[in-house]
Formats: structure tokens, sequence, C-alpha cells
């Protein structure tokens, strides 16, 4: 039997539910904050995420599938959703015709990592970015939709955490100072840091070995060398934040493991997960958008990644949906007049559900069962002679008979 690669998951009913409420949600809250969808292609060429992600980078090194088209194209399946969409941006040429751009996304990602609870290799993410404001404030409502989604999805036990990675300016200073302080601590990091050490010493400080970590918090904090304007940067994110009555944690430690952030980076993160703890994250890219061939446009973003939020989701369990209501149909002549007043009740926004199956009741009946259906709908003869249809509450065994023209009203309570 061939089953799904390792890493992939199918999304089956009830859990695809909980998806589309996810989704039906997200969609809502991206219209309140005035975003509109944009949807990229699944590959994108290569170099793309090479010269935005960052060569010296887990994803960029390890992680990409990356394979050349029957063209000798070199193209991979996208491992993020940022750096499309600044490629989609660039590539219909809103820097020239409306700079400021608010754009929301939804789909799968992909990433060659080791599965795990929380790490699949074909991921979802839901996703925003914003084009064109470098005022804080707008870092601000970045992170108040994330808050927003995770309490109308009735999430608690969320933490923000927030840092600032500096800017060109600052930048250099405490990476100098933490590459000399690395130096020195070199036989405490594990084989790879002392590779990133070198090469991408930032990299370092996303290490999850405990002694590399432990490394990294005894080391210098980049909030210490913050140039003024990024340190006022920052101090106007946290205002906002509490004037919107958002808690936060600072941690100087928090990089993130793409090489474009500039100031502002958060994340989402929910304990209940274990290692792969962060339901959401993202923050601030004011250079991506030229480093990738275009004018000098400020971008912020985040991406949550779907499967986290279900977990988290199904772990306090949702309300089910209603069943709709379930069809049995005895005979040819109730057939006809079945599959009319299905559609007339459909009409009405009633959920209708008939398996195709004309066997005898109880065979029916004993599937009803099966299906877990709660309402039951059952017309033979009888009922069809008395222009009438017999509905069956399965949980108490309550049964009653409507008129045809009455049934809408009669469940209309029931679906509401
Ligand atoms: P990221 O931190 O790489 O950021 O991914 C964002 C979220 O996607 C993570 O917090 C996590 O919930 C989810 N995720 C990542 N990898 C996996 C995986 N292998 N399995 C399951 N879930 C995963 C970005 O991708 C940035 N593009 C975010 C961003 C948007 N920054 C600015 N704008």
């Amino acid at each position: 039997m061939i089953k799904a690669p390792p890493g992939t998951k199918d999304i089956l009913p009830p859990e695809s539910e909980i998806w589309q409420k996810i989704e039906e949600t997200a969609r809502k809250i991206f219209k309140l904050y005035g975003y509109r969808e944009i949807r990229t292609p699944i590959f994108e060429s290569t170099s793309l995420f090479q010269r935005s992600i960052g060569e010296v980078t887990d994803i960029v090194e390890k992680e990409m599938y990356t394979f050349k088209d029957k063209g000798g194209r070199s193209l991979t399946l996208r491992p993020e959703g940022t750096a499309p969409v600044v490629r989609a941006y660039l590539e219909h040429q809103f820097p020239q015709k409306d700079q400021f751009q608010k754009f929301y996304y939804m789909g799968p990602m992909f990433r060659y990592e080791r599965p795990q609870k929380g790490r699949y290799r074909q991921f979802h993410q839901i996703g925003v970015e914003v084009f064109g404001p470098s005022h804080p404030m707008m870092d601000v409502e970045v992170i108040a939709i994330q808050w927003r989604l995770f309490k109308e999805l009735g999430i608690d036990n969320i933490e923000v955490v927030i840092n600032s990675l500096g800017c060109e300016k600052c930048r250099p200073a405490y990476r100098e100072r933490l590459v000399e302080y690395l130096r020195a601590n070199r036989e405490r990091l594990c084989e790879t840091c002392q590779r990133r050490l070198e090469r991408n010493p930032l990299r370092v400080l996303d290490c999850k070995n405990e002694g590399c970590r432990r490394v990294v918090r005894e080391g210098p904090e980049i909030t210490e060398f913050l140039c003024e304007d990024c340190k006022k940067h920052m101090e106007q994110v946290e205002k906002g934040l509490q004037q919107l009555g958002i808690p936060y944690r600072v941690d100087p430690f928090l990089v993130r493991g793409l090489d474009y952030y500039t100031r502002t980076v958060f994340e989402f993160i929910h304990k209940s997960l274990g290692a792969q703890n962060t339901v959401s994250a993202g923050g601030r890219y004011d250079h991506l958008v030229k480093e990738l061939g275009g004018p000098d446009i400020p971008g912020i973003g985040f991406a949550l990644g779907v499967e986290r939020l279900v977990l988290i989701l199904n772990a306090r369990g949702l309300q089910e949906e209603k069943k709709p209501l379930y069809f049995i149909l005895l005979g040819e002549d109730s057939l006809m007049k079945g599959m009319e007043l299905m559609e007339k009740l459909r009409n009405n926004g009633i959920p209708v559900m008939w398996t195709g199956k004309t066997g005898s009741i109880k065979a029916q009946l004993r599937l009803a069962n099966k299906k877990g259906a709660s309402l039951v709908a059952i017309m033979g003869e009888d009922e069809l002679n008395r222009h009438s249809i017999k509905i069956k509450n399965m949980e108490t065994g309550e049964e009653s008979e409507v008129k045809w023209e009455e049934v809408s009203s009669f469940l209309s309570s029931y679906y509401s």
C-alpha cells in the first residue's frame, strides 16, 4: 500500500472543519485591517530564496525541496511566503503604481526538516505582508492582528515575545562583539555553531542545543547596541503594545531563522506545543525589497503555522458542528418526492445528507447511527400518502410527523 510521504499528512474531517474555522476567522480579521488576498505559485526560482532567506541558514543550506525541471531551471518548492510575495510585488510593479500594499496569503510551504509533533515537511502558513510603512505603529498593528486572531479562536496562554535586530548602522557593532565573545567560547559550542560563528554568527542565537543556548544567554545582548533610531523604534513598539493592552516580553536573544529581518522581530509562543512551540512569527524587513532588485521600500509581516494552531485547538476541543439532517427514503415514489424535499430544505439553508441507499429501514437506521446522525427524516409509502415526513431525534428517540410544507420551519430553530 502506498502511504503519504514522511512529514506530510492528510487533513480529514472532522479536523478539516477546524481548518475551515481558522481560515474563515483569519479572512474576517484580515478584512478588518484592510488586507487583500494574494496567491503566488507553489514553486519559485531557487535564487529567490537563496537571496532573501540567506545562504547560511538552515532553510537554504539543508531544508529546501530544490529540483531541475525539464527545461533545466532550478526551482524550489516555497519554504515560506514572504520572498514570493515580495517577488510578486516587484514583478507587478506595485512600487511604481501604489507602494502601500497590505497582502494576506494562506497555503502550503515545504521544508525538508526532521518530522515531529508540530513540525512537518509540508505545512501550511497563514500570513500577511505590508509594504510601505516604516512607522513602529505598523509593527504594533501586525502584532495586534495575531493577538486578535488567537483571542477570537479562544486561545489563551499565548506569550508574545519581541526583540529588535537593529539596522545596518548598529548591527555590525553587535555582530563584531558577538563574534569576539563566541570565539572566546568556541569549544563550548556545537559543531554546527562553530561553523556558523564565522559565516553567520547571528544564527548561533537560534541554536536549540542546550550548551549553545547557555553560551548565548551569557553573552552580549543586541538591545545594548541599538542606535538611537532603533532604540526609539523599539520603545514606540513597546508603548503601542501597552496602549493596546497586549502583554509581551522582550527577549534580547530572539533572532529568528531567516536573514532578512531588521528592527522588530516577534514570536507568539504556546507552551502546550512542546519543543515546536512557536505558533506565529515574523518581523520587519526594511531592506528585502531593495535586496531583491526593487526600490528602498520597507516591509513587515508575520506567518502562523496552521498545523500548530490546529494542535492547540484540537487539544482544547472545538464545539462540533451540527450534523446534517439524515434522509431515509423507502421506495421509488418517496425517492422522487424526497429529492425535491431535500432541495427545498437546502434552499432554506438546512443541511441535508442522503447516502444513496434504498435498503430496509432497519439497515438504513443502523447506517444513520454509524454516521453519527442526530436527526433523521424518514419517508415511506404511508408518509408519502399523507404528504408528510417523520423526523426522528436519534439522541432522545423522540419522533414527530411533519407536513412537507412545514418541515423547514419545524427544523429552523435546530439549525439556526
Ligand atoms: P518562520 O518562523 O520560518 O517564518 O515560520 C512561521 C511559522 O510557520 C512558524 O512559527 C511555525 O508556526 C510555522 N512553521 C515553520 N516551519 C514549520 C514546519 N516545518 N512545520 C510546521 N510548521 C512550521 C516565516 O516563514 C516568515 N516568512 C514569516 C514572516 C512573514 N516574516 C515576515 N513576514
